[in-house]
């Protein structure tokens, strides 16, 4: 290229540039950028909250993660540990947080290199608002200056939160500190709490890596919360995510939120039904309950490798209710090389029998499928057109169906 036509596009570079109305570009620009390529399949890992709440500290992530590797938990694709709220001590003079010196006394830096140690990831909490949830000090204001301290510590998974935001735009706070992430230099995973309340499966594909659609979880299969409206029984979380199934895909997930199987509300088998359809819902898997001293029922159900894989299907596609009679429900997840996963699903108070025809699961000429029963571990031989099992109360049944 001449040097005259070089300069000449140079020149109008620089007048495009100057033209531009700055505030209100900027912020599409921080909305539209590239994802940030991280999370292609819904992201598994611990975090402190739901057992522990702010009663975490550094020896409780140092046993975590320990326990993470000797249950297991780890080879079965839990990657992320993730400090909840609470840890965060007051900002430094030049606005820089500290840990809380009490519960982390050596420090998140070192924390992170014994999470790393484990060949895991670490991962920590903040807030699009002044304060946290806990009333912690939140990121507004010193994003940048966040997103640099986690990078620098290591950190590699940002959960944000949205209390005390005031009249604060979600779009815009949630582009703000997605755009701090991508500066620092680390790949960061981009956790968005903010409860679907500005409905961000509409506008944050670009933005976050999951965003939570629901206030919190309650420990409970079907009753709810009586002391706080914010928090919901595992089927009220299903009923609210599920028709959100297609805006999610690798990079974006819908997040109904992190599992609470082994902290004790609910039996094994509404355990087994919470983990089946959070997997069906290719919801990211965070454990919630105390790994280091959990049952061998509760680590049977979190280390289901054929659960999880319909999970982590890299097809990325979320399963979505095709039928539903009464209690009854099925369930179909398009999995990658044209299986799919069906889950057989029954809310009532009694066992019922749940008959799935090749209609019903939208699917057809496929007589030479294998079936498989991903709870039981066993081979149910060939699709014959339909599956018809007895599901106990609050249970279900889950297979995935062969090509
Ligand atoms: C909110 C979030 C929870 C948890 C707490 C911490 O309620 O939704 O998941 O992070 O804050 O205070």
């Amino acid at each position: 290229m001449s040097q005259l036509l070089k300069r000449l596009l140079l020149l109008g570079l620089a007048m495009n540039l100057c033209a531009a109305p700055a505030i209100a570009d900027t912020t599409q620009e921080l909305i539209t950028k590239a994802p940030n390529g991280l999370a292609l399949t819904p992201p598994m890992g611990w975090n402190s909250w739901n057992k522990f709440a702010c009663n975490v500290n550094e020896q409780v992530v140092r046993d975590t993660s320990d326990a993470m590797v000797a249950s297991g938990m780890r080879d079965a694709g839990y990657q992320y540990v993730v400090i909840d709220d609470c840890w965060q001590g007051p900002r430094d003079a030049d606005g820089f947080i500290t840990a809380d010196p009490q519960r982390f006394p050596s420090g998140i830096k070192s924390l992170a290199e014994f999470v790393h140690s484990r060949g895991l990831k670490f991962g920590i909490y903040s807030d699009a608002g002044r304060l946290t949830c806990g009333g912690r000090p939140g990121s507004q204001g010193h994003e940048y200056q966040d997103a640099l301290t986690y990078a620098r510590w290591g950190i590699d998974y940002l959960k944000y939160d949205w209390c005390s935001t005031g009249d604060r735009n979600a779009r815009e706070a949630y582009a703000v500190m997605a755009d701090a992430l991508r500066q620092s230099g680390r790949p960061i995973v981009f956790s968005m709490c903010e409860w679907g309340t500005a409905k961000p499966w509409l506008w944050a594909r670009n933005v976050g890596n999951m965003w939570r659609t629901t206030g919190d979880i309650w420990d409970s299969f079907d009753k709810n919360d009586q002391a706080h409206s914010w928090a919901h029984p595992v089927t009220n979380i299903v009923d609210l995510n599920e028709p959100l199934w297609p805006y999610a895909g690798p990079g974006h997930w819908n997040d109904a939120d992190m599992l609470e199987v082994g902290n004790g509300g609910m039996t094994p088998t509404e355990y087994r039904a919470h983990f089946s359809l959070w997997a069906m819902m290719a919801s990211p898997l965070i454990a919630g309950n105390d790994i280091a001293h959990m049952d061998e029922a509760t680590r049977s159900i979190l280390t289901n490798r054929e659960v999880i894989a319909v999970d982590q299907d890299p097809l990325g596609v979320q399963g979505h209710r095709a039928w539903k009679q009464a209690d009854s429900e099925i369930w179909v997840k398009p999995l990658s090389g044209g299986a799919s996963a069906v889950l057989l699903f029954n809310r009532g108070e009694g066992p019922t029998s749940i008959r799935a025809t090749e209609a019903q699961l939208g699917r057809s000429g496929a007589a030479h499928a294998t079936v498989r029963d991903l709870w039981k571990h066993k081979d149910r031989g060939r699709w014959t057109g339909a599956i018809s099992v007895t599901v106990e109360p609050h249970g279900v049944a889950m297979f995935r169906i062969g090509a």
